[in-house]
């Protein structure tokens, strides 16, 4: 078929439909390819960099490159594995990330991925910024020394005329993303729940509830990020 295309990752064949990302593509076939920004249903916009591969040699985030016919990716090479790792050690050294303290250990992206990555000690210096928690919310709380700029929260709260509940705020180092207060006075406890879902991190906390499901219990305590997918 015309809109059949081939590509391969890691050697492995994958034939795939014309228009899919090559993240897509992988999944579709059972590769993992780690990620982090990406939400499923949302465009892509290739921010945290954590799904980059090779493609014919060059580095090129999955998320958002369309699989072309006969493109050659590498996705699970050493050098691309250590890319990767460095972004996810810049993650935890520009916040502060204090992983026994959050409600959202176990569930948590970041960590999973740290965890699977075999993330030590961080190859940078931490850099231990002073943020604020705005807890000014009845049903949420964002705790911006986790954030992780990754846009899920902005592009997947909405309210029903479309209004966006987060947004971003300032820029360069104090880039944040915000919680508008008068929305968030009235933010029902469904989307107050999904917002904090969405949240690859520990973010965004749903108020009223915490530890209920204990540590060591949790989505990632079982089994490592990816590990539905093949390697
Ligand atoms: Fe592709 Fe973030 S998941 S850039």
């Amino acid at each position: 078929m015309a809109d059949t295309i081939k590509i391969k990752i890691d050697g492995k064949e994958i034939v795939t439909s014309k228009g899919k990302t090559i993240l897509e593509a992988a999944t579709d076939n059972n590769v993992y390819i780690p990620t982090l920004c990406h939400f499923p249903g949302v465009p892509p916009k290739g921010s945290c960099r954590i799904c980059t591969v090779k493609v014919n040699n060059r580095f090129m985030t999955s998320c958002s490159t369309p699989a072309a016919d006969g493109m050659t990716i590498n996705n699970n090479h050493d050098e691309i594995l250590d890319f990767r790792k460095s972004i996810v050690e810049l993650l935890f050294v520009s916040g502060n990330h204090f992983c026994p303290a959050c409600e959202k250990s176990g569930n948590c992206e970041l960590q999973a991925l740290a965890y699977r990555l075999g993330m030590l000690v961080p190859r940078f210096p931490f850099l231990f910024p002073k943020k604020m928690v705005d807890a000014s919310s009845p049903k949420i709380i964002k705790e911006q020394n986790r954030c992780v700029y990754c846009k899920r929260c902005i592009k997947t709260i909405k309210d029903k005329e479309g209004r966006h509940y987060f947004a971003f705020n300032n820029r360069g180092n104090k880039l944040e993303v915000v919680l508008d207060k008068q929305m968030g006075n009235t933010i029902s406890d469904k989307l107050a729940q999904q917002a904090m879902d969405n949240c690859p991190v520990g973010s965004i906390i749903y108020k009223g509830r915490g530890f209920s499901q204990p540590i060591g219990t949790r989505k990632y305590d079982k089994e490592p990020i990816g590990s539905n997918i093949e390697d």
